[in-house]
């Protein structure tokens, strides 16, 4: 028999049975959830990612939601077994929702929720820190201050890259591209260039004012294009950092072509998934090219680097943290929590899923609404107006 799965339980007498397959920040979401007439039980495996028979397993024969993780591989065998335990509901603790075959919910008439709205500026900022990081060579500089090797300043130590003045491009200007560009450019004052299918009207009219603001002060002002292609970001950008959604058009979007027509000493940072870039391909690239620098946050063989990664000194690694500040990760903990709980009641969808902060209120009760439901429409349900 297979070795049952260690669970914490709240609430032991709810009606609702809520299953978590991580603890999550805050206590919030388990007061929400514990006070709705659910028993919560919180998966606590030591294990970092569950298979899809550990999870099986915590699904059980009765159960009405769950809340997964984006390492979990969410498909019509997890989905169905939702299904025949009685469950409608599944949220991930994540914005991106690419581990979740939403064609498979749908058979199964099981909806799916995301955490949008409380992840923008904080993996904004760590996109920001990446791109400064790698720039400056922090990451390198530090090991050599830990090894002792400091004996004193040297002209050309650690002589890295001035963004004042020069071009950042961002690739998908959607929510969290957009406001790493505004931390670019009012932080460090870079002129913009950024390929999307949509035209960022906003984006383009903060630079606009800004690039005034900065000139009646008598500085030289900052200026924005929009790219016809995502090539001539590649070309023109001195920083690159890539937003764009994981799916089959943007897989390896970063390739050994897309990569030769990068300027040698330019900073490619991605906060967004890790297989967006042809990871082998990059080693290759910054063995070759020890100006060129990158700051990753995701990976394509999540958790794991490909050969090589780890020794590129021109490389600044970090482990899939972009939404790791306090007040995201309890802000999506409670928005999971909410996806599910909204749906085990019965509640209609939310009508714009950036507007979440009413959910997000400590002192008040939250919208009788699910913040977000990615599948919503093809499930029929309704929404109310946010
Ligand atoms: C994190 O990577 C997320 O998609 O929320």
């Amino acid at each position: 028999m297979a070795k049952p799965i260690s669970i914490e339980v709240w609430n032991p007498s709810g009606k609702y049975r809520v299953v978590s397959t991580k603890s999550m920040p805050g206590t919030r979401w388990i007061k929400l959830l514990t006070d709705n007439d659910c028993r919560l039980e919180i998966c606590t495996e030591k294990k970092t990612i569950l298979s899809v028979d550990d999870i099986l397993a915590l699904i059980g024969d009765h159960c009405h939601g769950v809340i997964g993780q984006l390492t979990e591989d969410w498909g019509e065998v997890l989905f169905s077994a939702l299904k025949r335990a009685g469950g409608t509901a599944f949220s991930n603790m994540a914005v991106g929702y690419n581990n979740v075959d939403v064609d498979a919910a749908n058979r199964n008439g099981i909806a799916i929720g995301n955490t949008p709205g409380v992840l923008t500026e904080t993996t904004a900022e760590l996109a920001a820190s990446l791109s400064v990081a790698a720039a400056r060579r922090i990451v390198e500089a530090d090991q050599f201050m830990r090894a002792g090797l400091y004996d004193g300043w040297l002209p050309h130590l650690f002589v890295g890259n001035l963004l004042k003045g020069q071009t950042v491009g961002v690739i998908g200007a959607g929510r969290i591209g957009s406001a790493y560009a505004r931390m670019m450019i009012e932080g460090f004052k870079m002129n913009l260039i950024y390929f999307d299918l949509y035209q960022s009207t906003r984006l383009e009219k903060f630079v606009t004012a800004y690039g005034q603001f900065l000139k009646a002060n008598g500085e030289q002002p900052v200026t924005w294009k929009r790219a016809s292609s995502m090539e001539e970001v590649l070309r023109e950008a001195d920083v690159i950092s890539l937003h764009p959604v994981l799916d089959k058009t943007t897989y390896h979007l970063i390739n050994p072509e897309r990569l030769a027509m990068m300027k040698k000493e330019a900073v490619l940072v991605n906060a967004s998934r890790g297989p967006v870039i042809d990871e082998v391909a990059l080693v290759e690239h910054l063995r070759a090219n020890p100006m060129f620098r990158v700051g990753l946050d995701v990976f394509e063989d999540e958790p794991y680097m490909k050969p090589g990664l780890a020794e590129m000194k021109n490389a600044v690694v970090v482990p899939h943290i972009a939404s790791a500040s306090k007040w995201t990760r309890e802000g999506m903990a409670t928005l999971a929590a909410l996806n599910v709980l909204g749906k085990i009641k019965g509640y209609p969808v939310w009508g714009n899923p950036n507007a979440v902060e009413p959910f997000l209120d400590e002192k008040a009760a939250p919208p009788p609404a699910c913040p977000s439901i990615v599948n919503a429409k093809q499930l029929g349900n309704c929404y109310i107006p946010a």
